[in-house]
């Protein structure tokens, strides 16, 4: 049957969507698969009907947060990927870490912010430096790291630009790892290394100074309890099919998991990508594997 790439939308990922889209398309054309790019931004969504089936290469929100899924689920069309409430969680940094606390999966202390907020209380508990992130984005957009208490109102201000949930993590010094998850199992893990004080949007995207470790480099043993765990925190949120899960493992080797990306990239740039291809599969018997992976 017909399959929809659904790609682009109206989140501030837009641009790495188009890119992710262009992809998955050409994978699945070129495995003979009746794939058209569908943007949601700019087609009438009642177009879906005369699809049999969806792959979602939407990043953030309306994508990524459980609102296209839903619409999915209504119109009966199968598609990739967790459902509507893993999905709405996973796009939720707070809540995923809540979640996440209370299964014992460890992740950075934080607290939420706000204009009331007691900035200086908020320093002398997490420490310096810290993270300030909007709850619900993706990419490092309106992420800082803020090396100096008098920066974190800025901080603050830019990210609650983006959402009005912003949160403020300790920064965990340490090695940052991501685990792509494909069905039941997860990816060989990789390592990130880059020369900027942290992996921000243009280290995900434009920089060429990004080091992709692959295979990471840890013993076998450790890298497969650090793949169960990246796997207990996807099942804990309830996702399902593919996704991709980020962390740090700090110079005493503790992991802390920051966030689940339930629609990962999947440009040239992309790390789930990098993960199938250590583990022998090609982009494209990636596409068709999450493509078969579909389901209401
Ligand atoms: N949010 C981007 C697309 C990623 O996680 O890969
Ligand atoms: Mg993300």
């Amino acid at each position: 049957g017909k399959v929809a790439v659904l790609c682009g939308g109206r989140s501030a990922e837009r641009e790495v969507s188009l890119k992710s889209g262009g992809a998955v398309l050409a994978a699945l054309k070129a495995r003979g698969v009746d794939a058209h790019a569908f943007d949601p931004l700019q087609r009438p969504l009642a177009e879906l009907a005369g699809f049999n089936r969806a792959f979602i290469a939407l990043h953030g929100r309306y994508g990524e947060d459980g609102t296209i899924q839903g619409l999915l689920e209504l119109m009966g069309i199968p598609y990739t990927g967790s459902g509507v409430l893993a999905s709405a969680l996973a796009m939720d940094k707070w809540r995923t870490k809540m979640i996440w606390q209370a299964a014992g999966i460890p992740t950075p202390r934080y607290a939420l912010l706000d204009a009331d907020s007691d900035f200086d209380a908020v320093v002398r508990e997490l420490g310096l430096p810290l993270m300030v992130k909007p709850a619900s984005e993706g990419s490092s957009i309106g992420m800082s790291k803020v090396v100096h208490a008098r920066d974190l109102p800025a901080a603050w201000e830019l990210a609650a630009r983006h959402d009005r949930l912003v949160i403020a993590e300790a920064f965990v010094t340490g090695a940052e790892y991501t685990a792509g998850i494909l069905g039941e199992r997860a990816l060989p893990l990789i390592r990130l290394e880059t020369p900027r004080s942290f992996y921000d949007y243009d280290a995900k995207y434009l920089a060429n100074d990004t080091r992709y470790i692959v295979p990471c480099g840890l013993p076998p043993e450790r890298e497969q309890a650090l793949q169960a765990l990246a796997l207990r925190a996807f099942h804990i949120l309830g996702c399902r099919g593919w996704g991709r899960a980020d962390f740090i493992v700090d110079e005493q080797g503790t992991p802390y998991f920051l966030e689940m990306n339930t629609a990962p990239g999947m440009t040239d740039h992309s790390l789930v990508p990098m993960a199938a291809r250590q583990a022998g599969l090609s982009f494209e018997e990636l596409v068709l594997r999450i493509l078969e992976l579909a389901r209401l």
